[in-house]
C-alpha cells in the first residue's frame, strides 16, 4: 500500500482524479468503481475539468459501492428532497461528462427484489471483467461502502443497516440541510460486500479532514478487525494508494513509505 499525504483537500483531489484520469487514458474501457459522499465531490470537480479538456469516459463502465434502500432517483424531486446516490452521481459527475447511460450501474434503492438484484449486481461486475479501479472513501466508523463494524471481511453485496454512526454522520452531511429528519432517513442500504472490493485489480483510497485521521490511522494501521472494515485494505494483494490531506494523515504513527508533497 502507498501512502501518499497532500496538503489539502484540493491537492488529494487533484492527485486522484489524475490517477483515474491515467487509468481511463491507459485503458479507455475501464470499469471504474465510484464512490459517494463528500470525499470524493472535489475528485468528481477536477474529473469535469479534465473532461473539458478533453478526457474521454465514453467507453469506460461504471459500478457504484452503494445506495440508500428505499429510495431511488426521482428526477421530479429537487437534490435537497431526493438523496439518492444515484441522483447525487448524476449531478456531482454524470451529467458532466460523456458516459454512457447504459455504462452506469449503481444498485436500484426501489428494488422489490433485493436478493436478485444484489446477486445480478455481482453477475454484471463478473461480466465486465472485474473493477479495474476502485474509488473508496472511509466512514466515520471505518467503513468503507456501507459495510458497517461487524460485516464480514468475504461479503458480498447485499442489504446492510446503517450504523448509528454512519445514520449520525449522513444525517449531519445531508438530511439534515434538506429537513429530512434522521428518524425518516432511511436506515439500510444495498452495499457491495468487502470481498467484492477486494476483487477489484486497484484501490484508490482517499480522505479528508482531522475528523477521518483517528479511523484512518486504525484501518491503516490498527489490527485488521471487521470492526473496521476499512482496515481490509491491510489483506488487499492489488495495488493500493491511499491519499490522505495532511489532517486525515496526522494520526498516522509511521509514515514508512510515504510521499510527501504540497
Ligand atoms: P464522507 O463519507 O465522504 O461523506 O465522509 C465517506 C464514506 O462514508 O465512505
Amino acid at each position: 500500500m502507498e501512502i501518499i499525504i497532500k496538503k489539502d483537500y484540493e491537492q488529494m483531489s487533484k492527485l486522484a482524479a489524475e490517477i483515474i484520469a491515467g487509468q481511463i487514458r491507459n485503458k479507455p474501457n475501464s470499469v471504474i468503481g465510484f464512490a459517494t459522499g463528500s470525499t470524493p465531490v472535489g475528485t468528481y470537480r477536477e474529473l469535469i475539468r479534465m473532461h473539458r479538456e478533453g478526457l474521454d469516459f465514453s467507453n469506460i463502465i461504471a459500478f457504484n459501492l452503494d445506495e440508500y434502500f428505499g429510495i431511488g432517483m426521482d428526477l421530479s424531486k429537487s437534490y435537497a428532497e431526493d438523496q439518492s446516490y444515484t441522483r447525487f452521481m448524476y449531478e456531482e459527475l454524470f451529467n458532466y461528462i460523456n458516459i454512457k447511460d447504459e455504462n452506469i450501474h449503481i444498485p436500484d434503492g426501489l428494488t422489490k427484489n433485493p436478493d436478485e438484484l444484489c446477486k445480478s449486481y455481482e453477475e454484471a461486475i463478473k461480466e465486465a471483467g472485474g473493477i479495474d479501479l476502485q474509488i473508496l472513501g472511509i466512514g466515520g466508523d471505518g467503513h468503507w461502502a456501507f459495510n458497517e463494524p461487524g460485516s464480514s471481511l468475504d461479503s458480498r453485496t447485499r442489504i446492510e443497516r446503517l450504523s448509528e454512526q454512519t445514520l449520525d454522520d449522513n444525517y449531519e452531511a445531508f438530511y439534515k440541510n434538506a429537513g429530512i429528519s434522521r428518524e425518516e432517513m432511511p436506515h439500510y442500504a444495498i452495499t457491495m460486500g468487502i470481498g467484492t472490493i477486494l476483487e477489484a485489480k486497484e484501490i484508490l483510497m482517499i480522505a479528508n479532514g482531522v475528523k477521518k485521521a483517528e479511523i484512518v490511522a486504525n484501518a491503516l494501521e490498527g489490527p485488521v478487525s471487521n470492526l473496521v472494515t476499512a482496515s481490509a485494505i491491510q489483506l488487499y494483494q492489488g495495488k493500493a494508494t491511499v491519499i490522505l490531506d495532511e489532517e486525515a494523515a496526522s494520526r498516522l504513527s509511521s509514515v514508512k513509505n510515504t510521499t510527501s508533497a504540497s
